[in-house]
Formats: C-alpha cells, structure tokens, sequence
C-alpha cells in the first residue's frame, strides 16, 4: 500500500515537471519564432537598402545627367541648377568690415567680419544666434524682416559704437539657405519654402528687396550685396583657403550641394558672359531623384506623411533630419510583426520621436552592454527592458539606414565630379580613361551629419574611395570648413562689394 502511495507522487512529480518543461520548451520555441520574425524584418530591409558600388555608379551617372537636364531647360530635371551669377569666388585679397547675416530655421546669426587682404578672415564678433519667434515663421514678410533687422540694428550699434549713418554705408551678405530664382548677385525671387517657414506672401517676392526696405526703414546704413545659399558660402570659404576647391556640400538636418561651373555649358541661359567663364550653380541636390536610389516601404511611407510629398526625395533618404525617423518605422515593424519589444509602446508611433543624434549615439555605443541603446530605448521609446541581442539588432538597424544615407551622398560628390570631368574619367560621356591626368580637387563640407557621426563620415569615404578607385580618390579631398554659412557670406559681400 505504502509502495503505491509513493509511486503515485513520484509519477504525479514527473508528470508536473514534464509539462513545465513542456511549458518552458514551448515559451522558447515561441521565443525563437518571434525573434526569427523580427530578424526577417531587418534583414528585408538590409537587401532594400543594398549600395553595391554598381548601383552606386548607376546613381552617379543618374546625377551627372540629371545636372545636365536641369542645365539644358528650366525645369528639365528635379533638379533645379539654380544660377547664383557668383562667379569671381573670394581669394584672400578681399579688405574690409561686412556683415553676414544667415536665417537659419528656427534663429538667425549676424556676423561682423574684419579682412586684411591676407587671408585670414577675422570674425571680430559674432553676435549670440537670435531665436525666431514661431508665430513669424507663419505670418507675413514684413513682420519677419521687422523682427530681424530691429536685431541687426542693435548689434550693429553695439559693434560700431554710435549709429551707422547712410554715409558710412557698409555692406552685408544675406545667407538665405531656400531655392531662390537669382536674377543677379543680390536679388532672387523665392520659390518655394522648405524647413520649417510658410509665409505664403514671400513666394515670388524678391528676397533681398525685402530685406534692404526694413534695414532702410529702421535706418541703418546696410546695404544687402550678396544673397547666398549656405553652400554657396561654404564654397565661398573653401574657396578662400584653398582655390582648388570647386564643389561644397552641406549635410546636416537638411542637405544641399553647389559647384562652380563653365558658363558655356549653363545652355539654359546662353551667353552668360562673365570673366571667369564660370558660374557657380545651386544645385537643390535635395530634390534629386533616380529609380537607381535604393528606395524601400518605409520611405515611400515617410514620403507621403511628409508636408511635401515627391519632393526632396533625396534629401529624404540621406538627411539628418530624417535618418532617425526611418529607423523609428523599422522599429515600429518590427515591434508589429513580433513580441521582442514585449507590449507595444505608444512611442513607435509617434513620427520624429527618434533623432538622428539618438541614432548616431546608438549606433557608436561601444559600452560591452549596450548602454546608451537600452537608455535611449528606455528613456524615449519607453521600452524599460531589452535583452541584448535586441539591442544589438537595434544598432544593425541604424548602421543599415546611415550606412545607405552615407554612401548616397558619396554617389551624389562624385556625380559632380563627373558632371565636371573630375572623377578621372572622360566626363558623362567618356569612359574611363588610365592616362587622364587627374588634377587635385576639393570639395569643400559643412554640416552635423557629416561633421559629428563618425561612421557615416566613415562610410561616405569608404563608397567614395570604392567608386573613384585608389588612383583616382587620391586626388579628391574632402576638406570641412567652418562657417561658410556666416563667414563665406561676408567674403562674398566683399567680393561682390559696390566699393
Ligand atoms: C534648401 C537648400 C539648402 C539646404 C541646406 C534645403 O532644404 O532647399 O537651399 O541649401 O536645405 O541648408
């Protein structure tokens, strides 16, 4: 009897740990499953977002004609080859104060730069950036341009002790970094705002027109003599420091290239005469647009939740204003197709929650845990606990979206490159030639993007030496100005001063 008793738990002790064995194989069976899930997910979009260097050739051809078309007609291509009609570029011989004044998207900065003539620009003073009330971002022209110039006025006073009358009048370069219509140095036409401003009255209204009625109406001696895109001034400063420099980038939140070119080939606007023979050309790369770009889901997605759908599709994929918010709908998959997130967080839903400095901070955690992603997943995301091969998925998926981001924007340099016949071959028409002799060029480059994420600055060299060869890439140099944006403006309103 006793016998039996025993035997009945010993059976009935088996049969519990069976199935909580059963239980727990089965708990990581659904683990795996759902781990493979996501997995999938991550890897469908790293085939999507494939640069090989073959399609990042197609895209450098795709760019190179497309600055063709966009220089052939008005509006023959995405991309708008806007003349900036600057074509003598600062070369250190400039003399003079001027002033710089740059509209950013949420502040603007004014500038006072003293010139030697020995190529030192000496920023005597900057003055501290002057937010932008938001409700002018949204209203008219004239409310805008009163706000900015009662700030000129102060710091100009402050810097030039008493009041700059009319006959002590000193000029002014005006860094307005939008697609502008130039009709001449200092004038253009906008046409169209992007950032964060809508002040629908300004559209087809001259810009600096704007600007010298209310530096004139709270009199002040200024006179508006450049009106410049930011990469222009980058160009203008690269320029100044080094004169091989021919093209200038700007990656940060938004993204932008300008580069100098013959004017015989602008047939869009034939007998330009200048006496350099070139011109250099606003390009609004942002706009570009291939059906080489490797292009997934998520950014069509992204495209039409945008303000501005079918433009800036290239600025879309590889600015910083953006790579977070592609990761961010990765996440947001990967959270609805599987469990490893645990609960769904109301976090991934919530457009442009995920900056790119996030992404860059994560994807550079060199902590053995993990550190900064399980924070920033905890602390943003809301998501208290990840394991760390989640997390580790995580940084895949921001070295995937920056990686693609950053090899584009490479395609896109040498894509100038070619369209000049810098990139060793025989131009967009040539092939390539081994006996071309190449001449040592610079690309002049501004902006968060590239200036602080390490690996995307990394990877855009990486693509760039895979696409030019050794031989050739040797001879293309990347050089970061500082300022062009303040500093390359003022060189421009020396250069082009009326004096
Ligand atoms: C503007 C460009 C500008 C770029 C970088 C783009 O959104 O259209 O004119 O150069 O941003 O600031």
């Amino acid at each position: 009897m006793e016998r039996k008793v025993v035997v009945v738990v010993t059976v009935s002790v088996a049969a519990v740990a069976c199935g909580m064995a059963a239980v727990a194989v089965g708990w990581r069976v659904r683990k795996r499953r759902e781990w493979k899930k996501a997995v999938r997910v991550v890897r469908e979009v790293e085939e999507e977002c494939e640069t090989s260097v073959e399609r990042l050739r197609q895209v450098v051809d795709a760019m190179a004609v497309e600055m063709h078309a966009g220089l052939a007609s008005e509006g023959g291509s995405k991309l708008k080859m806007l003349l900036t009609h600057v074509h003598n570029l600062p070369n250190g011989s400039e003399r003079g104060t001027y002033y710089a004044l740059d509209l950013e998207d949420t502040y603007f900065r004014v500038l006072r730069v003293h010139l030697d003539g020995q190529q030192s620009p000496i920023l005597e003073h900057e003055v501290e950036q002057q937010a932008i009330p938001q409700h002018l971002l949204t209203s008219t022209s004239k409310d805008l341009f009163d706000f900015i110039a009662s700030s000129l006025k102060e710091f100009v006073e402050k810097e030039e002790d008493s009041e700059l009358s009319v006959a002590r009048i000193k000029e002014l370069g005006f860094t307005f970094s939008f697609p502008v219509k130039q009709i001449s140095v200092c004038s253009g036409i906008l046409i169209a705002w992007t950032k964060g401003f809508s002040i629908v009255d300004m559209v087809g209204k001259d810009v600096p027109a704007c600007l010298q009625e209310a530096l004139v109406q709270k009199g002040l001696g200024l006179r508006v003599a450049a009106l410049v895109n930011d990469t222009v001034g980058t160009l203008a400063l690269g320029h100044y420091h080094d004169a091989d420099t021919v093209a200038a980038i700007v990656i940060g939140t938004s993204t932008n290239a300008c580069y100098l070119e013959r004017t015989d080939a602008i047939i869009k606007c034939q007998g330009l005469l200048t006496t350099s023979r070139s011109m250099v050309v606003n390009m609004e790369w942002g706009n570009f647009w291939s059906s080489h770009l490797p292009r997934t889901s998520y950014d069509i997605d992204l495209n039409a939740e945008s303000p501005n759908p079918n433009d800036q599709g290239f600025e879309k994929m590889i600015s910083g204003m953006y790579l977070g918010d592609i990761v961010r709908r990765i996440i947001l998959k990967m959270s609805l197709e599987s469990d490893i997130f645990g609960d769904i967080s109301s976090k991934f839903s919530m457009p442009f929650i995920l900056s790119t400095p996030m992404i860059a901070a994560m994807h550079e955690d060199d902590s053995p845990n993990l550190r900064e992603v399980a924070r920033i997943l905890k602390d943003i995301l809301e998501i208290p606990v990840v394991p760390l091969k989640v997390r580790k998925l995580m940084v895949k998926v921001c070295e995937i979206v920056t990686r693609r981001a950053a090899r584009l924007a490479a395609a896109g340099i040498v894509g100038i490159l070619k369209k000049i016949g810098r990139d060793g071959s025989g131009g967009i028409t040539g092939g390539r030639r081994s006996d071309m002799k190449m001449r040592r060029t610079v690309v002049a480059i501004e902006g968060d993007l590239y200036s602080n994420y390490t690996l995307f600055r990394e990877y855009l060299h990486e693509a760039l030496h895979e696409i030019l060869g050794e031989d050739i890439a040797k001879h293309v140099i990347l050089k970061v100005t500082e300022d062009g944006s303040g500093i390359g403006t003022a060189l421009l309103a020396a250069s082009h001063s009326s004096k």
